[in-house]
């Protein structure tokens, strides 16, 4: 049978419309179409090409899961080699690369700074893509930088690739870039491994290898893979432009994925500037990067370095022309010294790692969460094992999972007390639920201590002084019982304790009495009621206006308010029916706890709920950190991108690509002062 003009036109049509959508729903973030209409468009295609299989396309979407599992992975030489990078941990390491840069181009100290630009450092694995007219035909891993291997039938499933470049397209145009796994890909293949009792990636790097180096493409397209593409190989009839800069907006504007953090530099503060900008916005991006690149803007002064390095030492694979700028590491080994079970507020019994101190994230880190008796036994932590811990950001340190090679011949199962280990009461475990509890109640010290510890907290009373040492000896000198008896302590009292001396004892006072004028939703939250945070404790502060209607309501209007489910009202019937908490409430109140101003939120409310905020730059009054909790806390979203779902940019000194790229979107834009008024702090001075 022939083929109709019409339908090979259609089969086309529908490649390029496919394609495209593709390419605006995977790389620009942008979809046109909703997610039903591709799917219908791309059925369409593919029964014409089950009718016509002559039609179908090496470009057509549709042939990226083909072809059969293969044996093993044939040799691919590259045409240029792939080079490696030369990494630098120190923070001065953005001045000594511009120093050797400037030596080696021998430009004098009158010469203007040298332009750079600045990449992520991704954290995956490096790839080539070679393309022929247009047409993704070859993709290889880096191998050794001679000879990779080749995992084209792998990356054709990876959606953010292009089968095909948009627009004209040289002859030849190899892209190098690195193929890694975001974090929600990641996560979501972990818990769908979790949920069939399959074995789980250890990190997003090690997912990327493995799905990478998958003899069955079927199996590589279970395990989604992204790509960046941050640099050429060989081209053939392409003029090259003279900058890397230029190559990147080149390589762009053919459809190919190029990360948005990127931006040229002038000079080495520029470069400093990037780096630190990054790292405070790493954990905010969805996928892993262990550092930053700095690149030589200028192609002809990449080339005249390479060509004098290669004079000297023809084995050269690291180029002076980059260098990668990392951060501390997220993640490092250690061993378990110890196992110890830690007893919460709400009597959580919570599986605690002691372990030998490393320095990972940035500090040094002695204990790891496990969590709860389940994730012990799922990673089957014990004591003496090596480990892999990862402190991300300001997240508590976790243990990721076990050395097994390195396990101890002894080393025994980890088990959980069956009383509890501070009180000696019982433990429940409630059905269906992986937190077992102590059910001592206030009559365990140690839940005693941790309520006390947050009532004190600051977003609850604010009681400054009161460190978790000073609450530790007031509860195990049984000074304190409930947060009431603090309102008793004399500074006679308290200068009698451990490293306490008469002016703190009286500062301590000052403080405790300075608490005593709050606010409602403060005063909610410090009580320590299950399931009730700073956003449900401002809730019901407004719902309520009193904390006499609060305790009157029972569950059905509790549920009234905004965000409260039935086990949450549940949670808060149940305590305010409780006599003994019914007592503390009366004996704070006549000790003078007060909220004189019911209508003020100092707990904050919830007013920029919906609202996407991105922050850059350098503030004056906070750190960038501070000003995302301040926001999120009234319920706005931070994102580290700026996208058409942003609403404000907030710019402090030194604000770079993001700036631009708000600008260019139409994205509104705040200073620090704009901030700190949609905040209500006030201007500073
Ligand atoms: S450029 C000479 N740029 O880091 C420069 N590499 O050894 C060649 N990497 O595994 C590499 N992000 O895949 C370059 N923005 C970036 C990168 C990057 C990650 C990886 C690369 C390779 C290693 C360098």
């Amino acid at each position: 049978m022939t083929v109709s003009n019409e339908i090979s036109t259609r089969a086309a049509q529908l490649r390029e419309q496919l394609n495209r959508h593709s390419y605006r729903y995977y790389v620009l973030d942008t979809p046109e179409i909703p997610d039903a209409e591709y799917d219908r468009l791309f059925q369409e295609l593919r029964e014409i090409e089950a009718a016509y299989p002559e039609l179908i396309a090496p470009d057509s979407p549709t042939q990226r899961v083909g072809g059969k599992p293969l044996d093993a992975f044939t040799p691919v030489r590259h045409a240029l080699p792939m080079l490696s990078i030369r990494t630098e941990t120190e923070t001065g390491g953005a001045a000594a690369f511009d120093a050797q840069v400037r030596r080696r181009l021998e430009l004098g100290s009158d010469a203007p700074p040298v332009d750079y630009v600045c990449e992520l450092k991704f954290d995956g694995l490096a790839i080539n893509l070679r393309y022929e007219n247009g047409l993704l035909i070859q993709a290889a891993t880096r191998g050794d930088g001679e000879t990779g291997e080749d995992v084209t039938a792998n990356v054709r499933t990876m959606k953010t690739v292009p089968l095909k470049l948009l627009g004209a397209a040289p002859e030849v145009l190899e892209v190098r870039g690195e193929a890694y796994m975001s974090r929600p890909d990641f996560e979501r293949y972990n818990a769908r491994q979790r949920a069939a009792g399959q074995p789980t990636l250890v990190n997003p790097r090690n997912g990327a290898a493995g799905s990478i180096r998958q003899l069955d493409p079927l199996l590589t397209a279970q395990r989604p893979l992204s790509f960046f593409a941050y640099g050429l190989g060989e081209t053939r009839g392409w003029i090259v432009p003279a900058t890397h800069s230029a190559v990147l907006d080149a390589l762009a504007a053919w459809g190919l994925p190029v990360n948005n953090e990127r931006r040229v530099a002038h000079g080495p503060e520029d470069l400093m500037a990037f780096y630190h900008d990054v790292a405070a916005q790493r954990d905010a991006l969805p996928f892993d990067i262990d550092g930053v690149v700095y690149k030589i803007n200028r192609l002809d002064w990449q080339q005249r370095l390479w060509r004098q390095q290669q004079r000297s030492n023809l084995l050269a694979r690291e180029p002076h022309w980059a260098v990668a700028h990392k951060f501390p590491a997220q993640e490092e080994l250690t061993v378990v010294e110890a196992i110890e079970v830690q007893v919460g507020r709400t009597g959580a019994l919570t599986p605690v790692a002691r372990l030998k101190p490393v320095f990972v994230g940035g500090v040094t880190v002695t204990n790891a969460t496990l969590h709860n008796a389940d994730e012990v036994a799922r990673k089957d932590v014990r004591v003496g094992d090596t480990v892999i811990v990862r402190r991300a950001g300001d997240v508590i340190p976790e243990v990721v999972s076990v050395v097994l090679e390195r396990r101890p011949a002894e080393a025994q199962p980890f088990v959980m007390p069956e009383r509890c280990p501070v009180c000696g009461s019982h433990i429940v475990h409630p059905e269906g639920e992986s937190i077992v509890r102590c059910l001592g109640g206030l009559s365990c010290r140690a839940q005693r201590q941790e309520a006390i510890r947050h009532f004190a907290s600051r977003r609850a009373m604010d009681i400054e002084g009161l460190g978790d040492r000073l609450v530790e000896q007031l509860v195990e000198r049984d000074l304190v019982r409930s947060p009431a008896d603090l309102y008793a302590l004399s500074e006679g009292t308290l200068a009698g304790l451990e490293r306490m001396a008469a002016k703190s004892a009286a500062n301590l006072v000052a403080a405790l009495e300075n608490s005593k004028t709050t606010t409602l939703p403060r005063f909610l939250y410090a009580l320590g009621i299950r399931e009730v945070g700073v956003a449900t404790a401002n809730a019901l502060a407004t719902q309520f206006g009193t904390l006499e209607a609060l305790m009157a309501a029972d569950e059905e209007r509790l549920q009234q308010a905004p965000d409260i489910g039935p086990v949450v009202a549940k949670a808060i019937r149940a305590f305010f029916q409780e006599p003994h908490n019914q007592d503390v409430i009366a004996r704070l109140q006549a000790a003078g706890v007060c909220w004189p101003d019911p209508v003020r939120p100092s707990v904050e409310s919830q007013q920029l709920a919906g609202m996407t905020f991105v922050l850059t730059g350098t503030l004056e009054s906070m750190t960038r950190d501070e000003a995302a909790e301040l926001l999120r806390v009234r319920g706005a979203k931070v994102s580290g991108t700026v996208s058409k779902k942003t609403h404000y940019l907030v710019v402090g000194s030194d604000a770079g690509s993001k700036l631009d790229k708000a600008q260019k979107m139409g994205v509104a834009v705040l200073n620090e002062a704009e901030l700190r008024a949609m905040l209500g702090m006030g201007s500073r001075e």
